[in-house]
């Protein structure tokens, strides 16, 4: 019941969102964009460490801190996915009162299929599949409560990256710092499961030359099972199906390709006879980029050096 709401009311909105937009394009001459001065309602509270606001029962202004948890940074908002929107097409309009209503606080959250469960301009995204998968992860099962797409997808931060970065060690950066966020730090982690954050440097201390590793390759490279569907795989695996085998991508057909360079891979075609050439854009990795002529010559000349042999030992015998 509560979920068919959610839907219809995320249909609702989409559609004043399509009105909004054309709002938008009619008064360009406007430089600050409608919702930013909108949002400037709540960033003058929520984009600060302080707030202050008048106080019926003192007559005067008060100073307060505010929250950390719920203090937002309006850079990185105004550059993430959801750039264009008011506070208030997610929250209730309701918080434009303050003190904020004490029931808003069980104002359940939407989730990102009431919104992009529908419609073509999504389709290249594959959010039923991503959701799927989602579900299958380790995360969902063991913590479906509390764990949601949120947790990893920061509402008022989280931006595209794999699909539209260039630079590859940003795109490491960048998707390494969403498990990061949980895995290196003991608070966020035990919010979610009650117990002790096992440190990731040791528990992966088997790794030789670990910190390079972690800026050359994803968690998700070693923690997520391929698909052939998606760009970003979703299906955290348990611990114990982690790619461990350090062929995996250290080989001619390296993981790495149907992975993080899924999208140069499909491009590029094997350049100058190197092998998964996408990667040598960035590095060299031991055993995965092999060269196809390099290797045709030097099984050439081995096959000459025998052939030199054999004649020698051949006329030895004649000789004797
Ligand atoms: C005068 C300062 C002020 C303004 C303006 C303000 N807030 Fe808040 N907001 C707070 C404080 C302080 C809290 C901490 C909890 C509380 O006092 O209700 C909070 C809490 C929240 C929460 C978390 C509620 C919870 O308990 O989980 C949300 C969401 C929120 N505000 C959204 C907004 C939105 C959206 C706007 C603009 C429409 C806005 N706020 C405007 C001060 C403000
Ligand atoms: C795309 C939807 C979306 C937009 C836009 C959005 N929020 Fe949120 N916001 C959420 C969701 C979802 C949560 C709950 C996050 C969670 O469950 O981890 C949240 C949580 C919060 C919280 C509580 C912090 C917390 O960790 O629980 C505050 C405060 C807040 N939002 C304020 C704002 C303000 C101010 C703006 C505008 C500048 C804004 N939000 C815009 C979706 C949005
Ligand atoms: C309230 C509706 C709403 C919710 C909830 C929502 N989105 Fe969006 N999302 C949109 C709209 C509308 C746009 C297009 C914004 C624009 O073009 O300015 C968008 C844009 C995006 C884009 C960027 C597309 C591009 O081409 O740049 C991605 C990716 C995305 N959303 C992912 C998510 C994820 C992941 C979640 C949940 C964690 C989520 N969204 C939740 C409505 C929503
Ligand atoms: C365990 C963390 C995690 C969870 C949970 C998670 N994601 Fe993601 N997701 C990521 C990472 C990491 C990326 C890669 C970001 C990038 O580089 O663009 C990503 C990327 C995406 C993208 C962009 C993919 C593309 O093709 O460009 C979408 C859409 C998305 N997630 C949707 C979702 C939805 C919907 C859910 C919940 C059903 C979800 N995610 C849950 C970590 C997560
Ligand atoms: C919001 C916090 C959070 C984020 C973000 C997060 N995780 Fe987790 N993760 C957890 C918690 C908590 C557990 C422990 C679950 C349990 O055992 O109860 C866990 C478990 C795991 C496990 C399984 C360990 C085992 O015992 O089998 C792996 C692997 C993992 N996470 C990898 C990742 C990767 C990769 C990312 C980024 C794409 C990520 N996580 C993002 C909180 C998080
Ligand atoms: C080269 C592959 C590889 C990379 C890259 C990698 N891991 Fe792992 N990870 C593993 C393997 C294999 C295990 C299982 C280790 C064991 O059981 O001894 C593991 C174990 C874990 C565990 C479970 C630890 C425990 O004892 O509960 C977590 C959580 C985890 N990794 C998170 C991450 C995060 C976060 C990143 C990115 C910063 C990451 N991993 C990068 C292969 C990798
Ligand atoms: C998920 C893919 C992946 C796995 C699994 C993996 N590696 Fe790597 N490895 C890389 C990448 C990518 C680099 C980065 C090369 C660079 O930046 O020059 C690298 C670099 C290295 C280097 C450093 C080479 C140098 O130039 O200094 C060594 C040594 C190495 N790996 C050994 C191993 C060993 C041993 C294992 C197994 C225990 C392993 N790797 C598993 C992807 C992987």
């Amino acid at each position: 019941m509560m979920i068919k709401g959610m839907r219809i009311q995320a249909l609702i909105w989409m559609f004043f969102f399509m009105i909004a937009n054309a709002g938008l394009f009619a008064q360009q001459t406007d430089s600050i964009p409608e919702n930013v001065k909108e949002n400037q309602k709540c960033l003058k509270c929520h984009g600060n460490k302080y707030y202050s606001y008048y106080n019926d029962w003192v007559e005067g202004d008060v100073r307060e801190r505010m929250n950390p948890f719920y203090v937002i940074d309006s850079a990185e908002y105004y550059n993430s996915n959801h750039k264009t929107f008011t506070c208030i097409d997610c929250h209730s309009y309701e918080y434009e009162e303050f003190p904020h209503p004490g029931y808003l606080r069980m104002e359940p959250s939407y989730s990102c299929m009431d919104c992009h469960g529908f419609g073509d301009e999504w389709a290249k995204f594959n959010f039923e599949e991503i959701q799927s998968e989602y579900e299958k992860s380790i995360h969902s099962q063991k913590h479906n409560e509390t764990f949601s797409c949120w947790m990893c997808h920061n509402p008022h931060e989280y931006k595209i990256s794999a699909r539209t970065e260039e630079n590859i060690k940003e795109v490491i950066a960048y998707d390494n710092a969403i498990c990061l966020n949980c895995h290196a730090d003991i608070d966020e982690f035990m919010f979610i499961a009650e117990r002790e954050n096992p440190n990731v440097l040791e528990t992966h201390d088997w790794l030789p030359n670990q910190a390079l590793h972690f800026k050359s390759v994803r968690c998700i490279e070693c923690h997520a099972e391929q698909s052939d569907t998606l760009l970003v795989a979703h299906n955290i695996l348990p611990k114990e199906k982690a790619v461990k085998k350090c062929v995996e991508c250290h080989s001619d057909n390296s993981l790495l390709m149907a992975s993080l360079y899924r999208y140069q891979a499909k491009e590029e075609r094997n350049k100058a006879g190197f092998f998964n050439s996408a990667l040598l854009g960035e590095y060299y990795v031991v055993g995965a980029n092999r060269n196809y002529y390099l290797n045709l010559i030097s099984i050439v000349l081995f096959g000459l050096v025998v052939l030199g042999i054999g004649v020698h030992i051949v006329l030895r015998i004649i000789n004797k």
